[in-house]
C-alpha cells in the first residue's frame, strides 16, 4: 500500500479524526498559502488565468472522482447550499410530499422546511433501528410522495444506507432521490452513471475529498445532473 504519511504532518501525537478536524495534506497547505497571497493582492487575481483555471481544475478533479463531466459539477460553499438550491429550484404543487429521515444531519432537513408555506408536506421517517432500511422507505411512500432526501452515511451513527436498494425503490416509484454524500464520497465507490441518485450534494472539507477544495477556503457542494437533468426541468 502506498505510504501517504509524508503528505501530512508534522504530528507530535497520534491523530485519528480524519473527518471533523482532519489534518490538511501538505499540498493543500501550499495551495492555501498561495491563495492567501492572491487574496492579499486581488487586483492581480482579476486579470489572471488562475481566476478561472482553478475552479475549472477543481471541477475536473471532482468529476473524475465520481465519473461526472466537469460541467455537471457546481461549486458552492456548503452541502446545505446545494440542498437549498434544489428545494427552491424544483417546482412544487400544494400537497406534494417530501420524505426525510428523522435524526439525519440538520442540513438534510432545514432546506425543505420552508416549502411548508407552499403547502408541501414534509415527513420525517423514523428508522426502527440504527439506520434507515429500504423497506421503511417502501412503507412510507404514498401517492403524494415526490422526493426523498437522505444522507448516504449518517454522521451521528456511521450507518451506511443500502443505497442501491433505496435507489431502486425510488426509481420504481418515480420518486426523486436527493443524496447527501458528505462522509461518503471518497470512501464509498460511486459512479454517476450508476444512476443511484437524481442529485447529490457534498461537503468538500472532509476526508480525502478535501485536498482540492481548500484552495478557495470554501466547502463545496456538488449537484450532479444526470442525463437531461436541469434544476428547472425537475418538475415533479
Ligand atoms: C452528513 C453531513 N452533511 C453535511 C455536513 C456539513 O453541512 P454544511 O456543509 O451544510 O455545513 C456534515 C458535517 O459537517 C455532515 O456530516
Amino acid at each position: 500500500m502506498e505510504n501517504f504519511s509524508n503528505d501530512f504532518g508534522p504530528f507530535s501525537s497520534i491523530w485519528i479524526n480524519t473527518s471533523h478536524q482532519g489534518a490538511l495534506p501538505k499540498s493543500a497547505v501550499a495551495a492555501l498559502n498561495e491563495a492567501v497571497q492572491w487574496k492579499i493582492s486581488p487586483h492581480h487575481l482579476a486579470s489572471s488565468s488562475i481566476f478561472s483555471s482553478v475552479p475549472s481544475r477543481l471541477k475536473n478533479v471532482l468529476g473524475s472522482l465520481i465519473n461526472a463531466p466537469p460541467e455537471d459539477i457546481i461549486l458552492g460553499n456548503s452541502a446545505s447550499y446545494g440542498l437549498h438550491l434544489l428545494a427552491n429550484g424544483i417546482k412544487w404543487s400544494s400537497g406534494d410530499e417530501i420524505l426525510l429521515v428523522e435524526g439525519d444531519f440538520p442540513c438534510d432537513i432545514l432546506p425543505w422546511l420552508n416549502l411548508k408555506k407552499q403547502g408541501v408536506k414534509i415527513r420525517a421517517v423514523k428508522p426502527r433501528g440504527v439506520g434507515l432500511q429500504p423497506e421503511e422507505i417502501l412503507e412510507n411512500i404514498g401517492k403524494a410522495t415526490k422526493l426523498l432526501c437522505t444522507s448516504w452515511v449518517y454522521s451521528y451513527t456511521g450507518h451506511i444506507i443500502n443505497l442501491p436498494a433505496i435507489s431502486e425503490i425510488c426509481r420504481k416509484k418515480g420518486i426523486k432521490l436527493v443524496l447527501n454524500c458528505s462522509q461518503a464520497i471518497g470512501t464509498q465507490p460511486f459512479d454517476i452513471t450508476w444512476r443511484w441518485a437524481d442529485a447529490i450534494t457534498c461537503v468538500g472539507h472532509m476526508g480525502r475529498v478535501s485536498a482540492g477544495l481548500i484552495l478557495n477556503f470554501a466547502r463545496i457542494w456538488i449537484i450532479i445532473k444526470l442525463t437531461g437533468w436541469r434544476c428547472r426541468q425537475l418538475m415533479i
